[in-house]
């Protein structure tokens, strides 16, 4: 069996050839012993942004007051969906970054369903984000024609068959709305495959992306989707409830009427009419006001992706889980870990699930500042999963000996029966 020394050595290995090594140092580097691997639910925190935002604040706020809408602020949403346009494979017109994904789910959802009247289904998986189902249920609800919602089941807890797609979407699905990349297994669905089967079955398509954008490729237009939404706090660093994008095909924008008849998406806003008009394109998916603030805190990040490149984050982030599956299968799966994601990188997206029994109290022990040399922060996810997320930009292969080598003495030596499995509120 490989020793400890041995991985290590090999950390620093990879490490030492690693492309992006220099990208680290443009994040704030939160203590030699802390070990971040949930950039997958919170990235870190570019150096360059409270800068940023401490001039926006001081500058375009202070002193520049209103008039800073009219030098850019008011643009902001379509100039910010134009960068992230180049991430998700959208023409620049396609995204505008607004609202929260809840929200943005629930205008196209509506818009979707109103557009397919007559189809009453709506597909989706059991392993999809609670809110997702529930933006579903709500539009459903809303519009009182007897929509239904048909969730795929998945054999295994991690990955949904061919069969069960193919089996569920049919000429009664008004849309399939599914998560690219799922939060819990990691299992990344076949973005162009999916989409075209719901297509050859008269049904409209909407992608989650918010454990995609800035973890894998994605290619909107290669697959002609129609919808899209994603946050922006996880692998875009956005900052916690940064503003969130959606993306609708081109050729459906002047088709669909968002049910958020706002300002901010009328033709002529400061004419202040009683009458609402949608504005063209994307705009008239807006509701009120952009946050500004906590929109502008993905420009600094934005930078970062645009030097690094997605090639080269996606093929950092397969070498890192390649790495870390090899080191889970020699000293991890025969102490109680099993695999709780696809084996297979080409089916996964930037962060490994591993399941135990004792899944929660290992975090807490993992997590515990007072609890052995390092501090690392994975996450939990509810019954039995503990989430590790690559963030290529900033994470090394050392960290991963490090939760490697820390995941097994926890576990051997019982450290985590000191811990109570009393939940906090976030996990
Ligand atoms: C997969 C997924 N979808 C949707 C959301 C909800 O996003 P928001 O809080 O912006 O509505 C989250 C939040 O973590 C998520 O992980």
């Amino acid at each position: 069996m490989m020793s400890k020394s041995d991985f290590f050595h090999d950390a620093a290995i990879l490490d030492a050839n690693d492309p992006l090594k220099e990208f680290r140092s443009l994040f704030c580097n939160p203590g030699e012993r802390l070990v971040y691997l949930d950039g997958n639910s919170l990235g870190m925190l570019p150096s360059a942004t409270a800068g940023y935002i401490d001039d926006i604040v001081t500058r375009r706020w202070g002193e520049r007051l209103i008039r800073s809408y009219n030098e850019g602020w008011w643009n902001k949403p379509e100039e910010l969906g134009a960068r992230i346009a180049r991430l998700t494979g959208a023409r620049p017109d396609e995204v505008i970054v607004c609202d929260s994904v809840s929200v943005n789910m629930f205008k196209m959802i509506v818009a979707a369903l109103r557009e397919k009247e007559g189809r009453l289904k709506i597909v989706s998986d059991e392993l999809n984000f609670g809110t997702d189902l529930y933006i579903i249920q709500g539009a459903a609800d809303l519009l009182g024609k007897g929509h239904r919602l048909h969730l795929m089941k998945s054999r295994d807890g991690i990955t949904v068959g061919d069969d069960e797609t193919d089996g569920a979407i049919d000429n009664d699905t008004a849309l399939v709305s599914l998560s690219h990349v799922s939060f819990r297994s990691s299992f990344m669905y076949d973005m162009p495959g999916v989409t075209s089967l719901a297509h050859e079955r008269g049904a409209f398509i909407l992608w989650d992306l918010c454990h995609a954008v800035g973890a894998v490729p994605i290619d909107l237009n290669g697959a002609n989707a129609d919808f899209a939404a994603g946050c922006t706090y996880k692998y875009l660093n956005g900052g916690p409830g940064a503003t969130a994008f959606m993306y609708v095909r081109k050729d459906l924008q002047e088709k669909l009427s968002s049910p958020i008849w706002g300002w901010w998406a009328d033709a002529d806003p400061f004419s202040f009419n009683t009458g609402f008009v949608p504005a063209g394109g994307m705009r008239r998916f807006l509701a009120g006001s952009v946050p500004i603030l906590s929109s502008s805190t993905l420009e600094t990040s934005l930078d970062i992706f645009e030097k690094a490149g997605m090639a080269r984050i996606r093929k950092k982030s397969l070498e890192m889980s390649g790495f870390f599956l090899e080191l889970f299968k020699r000293h991890l799966a025969h102490i109680g870990f099993r695999l709780g994601s696809p084996n297979d990188g080409a089916h996964r997206g930037s962060h490994i699930s591993l399941r135990h029994p004792e899944a929660y109290r290992i975090c807490k022990a993992l997590i515990d500042e007072s609890e052995g040399e390092w501090t690392i922060i994975p996450d939990f996810r509810t019954p039995d999963n503990i989430r590790i997320g690559f963030a290529p930009l900033y994470n090394t292969f050392r960290e991963i000996a490090i939760i490697t080598s820390e995941l097994g003495r926890i576990v051997r030596d019982k450290v985590f029966e000191k811990y109570d499995t009393e939940k906090e509120v976030v996990t």
